[in-house]
C-alpha cells in the first residue's frame, strides 16, 4: 500500500515520443514506449496526486484515475502543456521529444521520383525549459539519456535548463531504459544526489517520486 506522500498535489507529465509529419501518411518519430512516463502517472495517482498525462502516439492503456491528453507533434505537445502548467505544482518532462521537425510539411504525399532527396530540419522548442523559465513554475523535473558521461551530462542539463532535479538513465544498456520494462535512474539536484538501481519501471517511479515530494517538503 502506498502511502499518499502526494495527497493535495498536482502532476503534470510528458510521456512517449512526439512525431512530426513529412507528408499526410509519413513521419520522424523515435523508439520511445511511453513506459516511464505511463508508470510515472500511475504511481503518482496512486500516492495520492491529480495526475495530467501529456501522451505522444503509445500503445499503453490510461492508468485509472489519471487525466489523458493525446497529442502528436512536438508543437501540440508544447500547446498542451502550456495550457496546464499554471493549475500544476510539479511538471515531469518524461516524453522523447523530437529535437527537429520538418520545414515544409507536404500537403500531398511525396511522390518517389529521384533517387536522392533532402528533407529540410528546423528545431523543435524545448518543451521543459520552457515550463523551466515559466512564472509561477512548477517543481521541474527532467529526465536525460546518455550512453556516456551520464552524471556528468546530467548536471550541465539541471543547470542550463534551471530544473530542480534530474533523472539521468544510461540507454547504452538493452535490458535498460527505451522500451524496456526496467530502468536504472541517477537522480540529481542542486544539492545532493541519489542512485536508484536497476528494478520494475513502477517501482522506480515510486521512489522517484517519493524523492520529488521529499524535495518539494524541504523547499
Ligand atoms: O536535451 P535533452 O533532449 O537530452 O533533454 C531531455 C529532457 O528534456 C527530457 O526531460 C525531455 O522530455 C525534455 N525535452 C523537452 N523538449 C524538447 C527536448 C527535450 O521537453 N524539445
Amino acid at each position: 500500500f502506498a502511502p499518499k506522500l502526494l495527497a493535495g498535489r498536482s502532476l503534470l507529465l510528458t510521456a512517449g515520443p512526439t512525431r512530426e509529419a513529412i507528408d499526410p501518411v509519413r513521419y520522424i518519430s523515435n523508439h520511445s514506449s511511453g513506459k516511464m512516463g505511463f508508470a510515472l502517472a500511475k504511481a503518482a495517482a496512486d500516492m495520492g496526486a491529480n495526475v495530467t498525462l501529456v501522451s505522444g502516439p503509445v500503445n499503453l492503456p490510461t492508468p485509472t484515475g489519471v487525466n489523458r491528453v493525446d497529442v502528436e507533434s512536438t508543437d501540440d505537445m508544447l500547446n498542451a502543456v502550456m495550457a496546464q502548467v499554471d493549475s500544476h505544482d510539479i511538471f515531469i518532462g518524461c516524453a522523447a521529444v523530437a529535437d527537429y521537425r520538418v520545414a515544409d510539411i507536404a500537403t500531398d504525399k511525396i511522390k518517389k521520383s529521384a533517387t536522392e532527396m533532402q528533407l529540410s530540419l528546423v528545431r523543435n522548442p524545448d518543451i521543459l525549459a520552457g515550463v523551466a523559465s515559466h512564472t509561477p513554475r512548477p517543481f521541474t523535473v527532467g529526465f536525460a539519456a546518455e550512453t556516456q558521461d551520464v552524471a556528468r551530462y546530467a548536471k550541465d542539463k539541471l543547470i542550463r535548463k534551471k530544473l530542480d532535479m534530474i533523472a539521468a538513465n544510461d540507454v547504452s544498456s538493452p535490458e535498460l531504459g527505451f522500451n524496456a520494462d526496467s530502468n536504472a535512474l541517477k537522480v540529481i539536484w542542486e544539492k545532493g544526489e541519489q542512485d536508484l538501481p536497476a528494478t520494475d519501471k513502477l517501482t522506480l517511479a515510486t521512489q522517484l517520486l517519493t524523492l520529488i515530494a521529499k524535495r518539494i517538503d524541504n523547499a
